[in-house]
């Protein structure tokens, strides 16, 4: 069979989808997550325009605060995956009522920090039913100089390993830490990773320190990626989050 030139000149993006389709099977691809950290137009206006996408809304103090149960309905009304990033960090029988709070609003990720300590953990996990809890370690904000800062001599490295140990103790699945920590982090424990800190090429780190790359972070192993700035940032936010929707 003789190829036409139109064929010819396909070859390159045939190649380019197998290496796509090689990269799925090499590694399991993550779900994209969008922080919600906008006015509640423009929240809504994504919301709506990425119906049946593959994508989890995470929702923070920002919109939380100020909006709370017509956010969160919308994003499960609009069968969205409800990301709940309030970070919970109390005594144990607060956090277990955040939880349960949680849990009305059909939250289906909450964050916890983990150094709310063991009993505020477990008390989550008895009550957390459907949701996934996900511990926060090390804030991608933070670096070594701060922790020193605030008394804690350990390097970062060891002190998200201690963190993490103690989450996945006390029944915790998730963790939320950088994609610079997550190789280690991978080696040695069974976990569900959700990555913050991720910057597409050229887009600044902000106030965020310990920042990967989208690629880095699927190649890391994250399971949920975390998108804010990045995305919210651009001219054409929706744009921008199909043009990333396009390479999971
Ligand atoms: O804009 P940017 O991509 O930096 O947003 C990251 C999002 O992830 C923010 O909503 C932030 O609150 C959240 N987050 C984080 N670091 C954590 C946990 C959550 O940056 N450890």
């Amino acid at each position: 069979m003789a190829f036409s030139e139109e064929a010819i000149t396909d070859v390159p993006t045939f190649s380019e989808f197998l290496i796509r389709r090689l990269e799925n099977i090499i590694y399991t691809m993550p779900k994209l997550c969008i922080a919600l950290d906008t006015d509640y137009h423009t929240a809504s206006e994504l919301i709506k325009a990425l119906k049946n996408k593959q994508v989890v809304f995470k929702v923070g103090y920002k919109l939380f605060i100020s909006y709370h149960r017509r956010i969160t309905d919308l994003i499960k009304e609009e069968g969205f995956e409800l990301f709940l990033d309030l970070k919970l960090h109390d005594i144990p029988n607060t956090v277990k009522n955040g939880v349960i709070s949680a849990r009305e609003l059909g939250a289906d990720y909450l964050t916890i920090h983990v150094s709310s300590g063991p009993e505020a953990l477990k008390q989550a996990v008895e009550v957390a039913e459907n949701i996934k809890l996900l511990g926060v370690t090390l804030l991608t904000s933070l670096e070594e100089e701060q922790l020193k800062g605030l008394g804690i001599c350990l390097s970062k490295e060891d002190y998200v390993v201690k963190l993490s140990s103690l989450a996945l103790d006390c029944g915790i699945k998730g963790l939320v830490c950088s994609g610079k920590e997550l190789p280690l982090l991978k080696s040695k424990f069974d976990f569900f990773a959700v990555v913050p800190g991720v910057r597409l090429e050229g887009d600044p780190a902000e106030d965020q320190r310990r920042v990967v790359s989208l690629q880095e972070a699927i190649k890391h192993g994250a399971d949920i990626i975390v998108l804010g700035r990045s995305v919210l940032k651009a001219e054409d936010p929706l744009k921008k989050i199909e043009d990333v929707l396009r390479l999971f």
